[in-house]
């Protein structure tokens, strides 16, 4: 699948940004092929609108705000935060042309970051009760561009399989290469996938987890909402939670925006923000290492013999399948260079029967 060629995909919302870039000045972004302007509107809000100015088609991220307005750098022309072309100088008498104005976007701050969705969204930001529980902190970890398909960060999410092979230097153990496979649940726009995983705990880690212990077992609630956002719940022996939020913000075909933050229920003092952001960046780098030299046009038609699969690859094709069944239900067809997609109907992304039987329910 080429990501900007599925216009459905534009129906959803992503994290673009941390607040605090915004809070800066007018930052760029490419959502989706599309260069938008994030900036701050002088009430408060925030504004996603066209990074292009309509007269000469100047960057407005390269301008300034002035009060609820972002002004052009090139010859000051002025737009509120809904896009309308406000004041032009050289022409003080007019309230700037009617009628000209910039496209402008949903946008949103949660989490501490600004969300974006380019057309009307089809599924809601989740809901986390940890940001407004006091038992928790949110720790913002990293913000950076991938050269990967943002699939391929969703799908090596939930990939057991890849833990003991590209973790082996953090918490895989390469000894123990076949790892259960997890229980899935569909809901609308996404997946709950539930494992129990024996891992490594490393000497970092047993600072991190407060636990001595050579091997500790992972409880994990691993949720994916379509397309490219997945909260990753690990709980330990203890009662630790580890909550990881990961979203591959899709900025062209072959490049995503990770942006992760997790929560967790201990305090400073027992766990350094820092040593916890050490930890998973060892972990994010491992995973990036092999993914950003995977092809970025994932094949989604699992039959097409483009790529072969074994059981544990069953989260990743029950995405495959329900992104199938997304363009379908929206008359799309997937665009991909390695086969000429058929007509959309529902059921071409039927999982094999082989992979199925692994627990899905409500497929
Ligand atoms: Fe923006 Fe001229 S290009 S005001
Ligand atoms: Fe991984």
């Amino acid at each position: 699948m080429l990501t900007t060629r599925q216009p459905v995909l534009r129906r959803f919302w992503y994290p673009v940004m941390p607040v605090a870039l915004v809070e800066q000045g007018p930052q760029p972004f490419t959502l989706l092929g599309e260069r938008i302007v994030l900036w701050k509107v002088a009430d408060g809000g925030y504004a996603a609108m066209a990074d292009r100015c309509p007269h000469r088609s100047a960057a407005l991220s390269k301008g300034w705000v002035d009060g609820d307005k972002i002004v052009c750098p090139y010859h000051g022309w002025a737009y509120d935060g809904a896009g309308a072309c406000v004041r032009i100088p050289q022409r003080p008498d007019s309230n700037g042309l009617r009628g000209t104005a910039v496209k402008s976007f949903r946008c949103e701050a949660r989490y501490g970051h600004l969300w974006v969705a380019l057309d009307e969204p089809l599924s809601a930001i989740p809901d986390w009760s940890e940001e407004k529980d006091p038992g928790y902190r949110r720790i913002d970890q990293f913000y950076e561009r991938w050269n990967c398909a943002p699939f391929r960060l969703m799908e090596n999410s939930f990939d057991n399989a890849h833990i003991h092979f590209v973790h082996r230097g953090t918490f895989g153990d390469i000894n123990d290469p076949n790892p259960p496979l997890p229980t899935i649940e569909r809901f609308d726009y996404g997946f709950v996938a539930r494992s129990d995983l024996r891992v490594y705990n490393n000497a970092l880690q047993k600072k991190n987890l407060h636990d001595d212990s050579p091997f500790t077992v992972r409880h994990t609630t691993a949720s994916w909402y379509l397309p490219f956002l997945r909260r990753l719940h690990i709980r330990y022996p203890s009662g630790l939670d580890h909550i990881i939020v990961t979203a591959a913000t899709p900025i062209a075909d072959d490049a995503c925006q990770v942006v992760q933050f997790c929560f967790r229920n201990d305090i400073e003092q027992q766990a350094p923000a820092a040593d916890i952001i050490a930890f998973d960046r060892k972990v994010t780098e491992e995973d990036r290492a092999i993914l950003q030299g995977t092809d970025f046009d994932v094949p989604l038609d699992m039959n097409s013999g483009v790529e072969r699969h074994m059981p544990s690859d069953q989260p990743g094709l029950l995405m495959r399948r329900m992104l199938l069944d997304l363009l379908a239900a929206h008359g799309e067809t997937e665009h991909t260079r390695h086969y000429v997609s058929s007509p959309p109907h529902a059921t071409r992304g039927e999982v094999s029967a082989s992979y199925a039987d692994g627990g899905v329910k409500g497929s």
